[in-house]
């Protein structure tokens, strides 16, 4: 062997060792914060588990009346110390409130805190002015009725505020509560049915107390998480439940947390239901994932008499544990309940062959597939807060690449939503100040409408986390069918019914939903992180559910300008539309002018010989997802299908009418 290839022997030089020592030390420690520091080790499982009270409410002239009060309070959760809290018809949570299919009822919410909340019934296919997001404001001292019927499967559902940019403090203070549904079918199934005995609520919660026993809700450190776990509001808890099968009801209802929920023993058991209702058949495993706002059913079999404690691990996968740990996300190593079998001479409720039907979506049916990128903020830097001003603020070529990024998907998507080449949008959204973890390049504006929905459409929705950190994904209204991850079709627990879905750092998670009721062409549904920080930090988009107006032919099977002005009465509104009706007839362009007024003034429309509609139920302006909050003015170009490629809302009319004639006639090819 010719002696210059010869491989000699490479010496480590002293800074390579530093940096050895260096890395071996930061090893060490990420291990002793993830599975020593955060190991709740010292509890001694002292208190007996709080169960919370349940609401049947009383019918009224045939509707069933919830009472829901929220106000504050204080609770001693830990020995000696009283925490100022908020809860509902209580100082810390709120009661179950039991439903049944088929019941119309009216749960009426009176607000007793001295600022702004609503509730969300999370899971609940209700009407969007019922519910309870940022757009059914109940100001202090105020109440506010939900109205609908029940109207879906049994479903261990829940409540919680969804004020605008304050979810989280206020269901950090305590507001929320369990909201279970029953029906037929979860009346015929053999399964433990009593209500603390052998069916047990349990909400997860975690929290950081100050010395003096208050909560420390700090939202500016980004994700907002604790050391101490909350059962039902109970520190330390213990269970005694018979040495039988047990139902547990669980809510993973913690601001960001992710728990990686089994026993110490490492126990089987059987999970019966996701967020939406039961399975087809009882999943047998050791371990459930819920992210916040997620639920799921589990049957226990404590025959054996030995005590266990309900835990949460770390999450399966080094890698995937260490990125959580980073994002301040992780699963974290904690002891969440002590249960202590007693003995008993009752027999165990067999375990059901079969719980339920579920009849997949057919992906051929859909009639629409959407992106939904989710881009969290970058990692390290001085703080999740600092990382996202500082994104937002510098516009330097982080935010150009977002920018670009959200233009393509702008691009893209623009055919249907006429948003082409406005990704960029959400880029200066972030400029605006809050900055925050955006979705499609986007930062949530109530007063804009980020999607609108068909009635009676089938839709896909594809999720794809291209951010750092997990994203737990949910959608109001409907309760949807996970198709696939990253291409892999679902199995297990991911058959279920759900409304919310956690996406993992790189995952596409694909969904697929019904969107069978409740058109309303001008209040918007959200869909949002559940991490409820990334929420208020705008991680949130809104989307209407709306029907065909009538007279939609007038813009089919040819290039049309729609134009919604204030009233033929404004008149710059009048001289916009003067304007576009000449000229646009003179190029033989289609142009139909929508106005909010239901008689407006005669002798103006007699003027115009272009169609002019009165919107007064606002249809049109919904199906074009015209937010009626939001600007006033707006000019659309639809193609002979009648989608939307270019599009312009403003304060005032849109008056540069040749560029929209060029426009017009380059798609018309002419
Ligand atoms: Cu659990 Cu938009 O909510
Ligand atoms: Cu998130
Ligand atoms: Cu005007």
């Amino acid at each position: 062997m010719p002696a210059d290839t010869a491989i000699r022997p490479r010496r480590l030089k002293p800074i390579t060792i530093e940096l050895l020592i260096i890395v071996l030390l930061l090893g060490a420690t990420c291990y002793w914060l993830m599975f020593i520091r955060a190991t709740n080790g010292e509890l001694t499982f002292e208190n007996k588990l709080l169960i919370p009270d349940q609401l049947f409410g009383t019918v009224v002239d045939g509707r069933r009346q919830f009472h829901l009060t929220v106000a504050e309070g204080s609770r001693e959760f830990l020995p000696g110390k009283q925490t100022p809290t908020a809860g509902v018809n209580g100082p810390y949570l709120g009661p179950t409130v039991r439903l049944r299919r088929g019941e119309d009822v009216d749960l009426i919410v009176q607000n007793n805190l001295d600022e702004i909340t609503t509730m969300h019934w999370h899971g609940m296919h209700v009407p969007a002015r019922m519910d309870g997001t940022p757009h059914q404001k109940i100001e202090p001292g105020e109440s506010w009725t939900a109205s609908f019927p029940v109207d879906q499967q049994a479903a261990p559902l829940w409540y919680h505020p969804h004020p605008h940019d304050n979810t989280g403090r206020q269901v950090y203070r305590g507001v929320a509560g369990l909201m279970w549904i029953d029906d037929d079918n979860s009346d015929a199934l053999s399964l433990p049915k009593t209500y603390g005995v052998d069916d047990i609520p349990v909400v997860l919660q975690d929290r950081l107390f100050d010395d003096d026993g208050a909560f420390r809700y700090a939202r500016n450190l980004g994700a907002v998480f604790g050391n101490t776990m909350l059962i039902n509001g109970t520190y330390n808890p213990f269970l005694q439940v018979e040495s039988r099968r047990i139902r547990f009801r669980l809510l993973n209802g913690s601001n960001a947390r992710i728990y990686y929920i089994g026993f110490d023993d490492n126990r089987e058991f059987h999970q019966i239901a996701t967020d939406g209702g039961f399975l087809e058949t009882p999943h047998q495993t050791n371990r459930v994932i819920l992210a916040p706002g997620e639920r799921a059913e589990i049957l226990v079999d404590f025959s054996d008499g030995d005590e266990v404690v309900l835990k949460s691990y770390p999450e399966a996968g080094f890698v995937r544990t260490i990125i959580s740990f980073f994002w301040g996300i992780g699963t974290g190593n904690l002891q969440l309940l002590k249960i202590i079998p007693q003995p008993t001479k009752r027999a165990s409720h067999a375990l059901p062959e079969r719980l339920n039907t579920i009849s997949r979506i057919d992906t051929s049916h859909a009639a629409k597939t959407r992106p939904m990128v989710l881009v969290g903020p970058m990692p390290g830097g001085r703080g999740g807060q600092g990382v996202q001003s500082g994104r937002g603020g510098r516009g330097g070529r982080g935010q150009g690449l977002q920018g670009g990024r959200g233009g393509q998907r702008g691009r893209g998507q623009g055919v249907q939503s006429g948003r082409g080449g406005r990704g960029g949008r959400g880029g200066r959204g972030g400029r605006g100040g809050r900055g925050g973890p955006p979705i499609n390049g986007k930062i949530m504006n109530m007063a804009r409408i980020d999607e609108v929905v068909r009635l009676g459409d089938i839709e896909i929705w594809e999720v794809h986390n291209r951010g750092g950190q997990p994203h737990p994904f949910h959608v109001h209204l409907v309760q949807f069918q996970i198709l696939d991850r990253n291409g892999q079709p679902s199995t297990g627990a991911d058959l279920g019914w759900k409304d919310t879905v956690l996406v993992p750092p790189g995952d596409l998670v694909r969904i697929i939903m019904a969107f069978e009721r409740y058109a309303d062409p001008q209040i918007p549904y959200m869909y949002h992180c559940h991490i409820m920080e990334h929420e208020d930090n705008g991680m949130m988009g809104q989307f209407l559910v709306v029907e065909e107006p009538e007279q939609l032919s007038l813009i089919t099977g040819k290039t049309t300008v729609v134009t919604f002005i204030t009233g033929v009465q404004c008149e710059h509104c009048y001289e916009h539309a003067r304007l576009f009706d000449e000229v646009l007839r003179e190029n033989d362009i289609n142009l139909v002018i929508i106005t909010p007024e239901s008689e407006p003034d005669q002798e103006r429309v007699a003027a115009l010989s272009s169609s002019l509609i009165s919107d007064t139920a606002g249809k049109w302006a919904g199906w074009f997802g015209m937010a009626h909050t939001g600007p006033t003015h707006g000019t659309l170009l639809l193609d002979a299908t009648g989608e939307v490629v270019w599009k312009s809302t403003a304060p005032e009319p849109y008056m540069d009418v040749h560029h929209l004639v060029n426009r017009a006639k380059n798609l018309s090819g002419r």
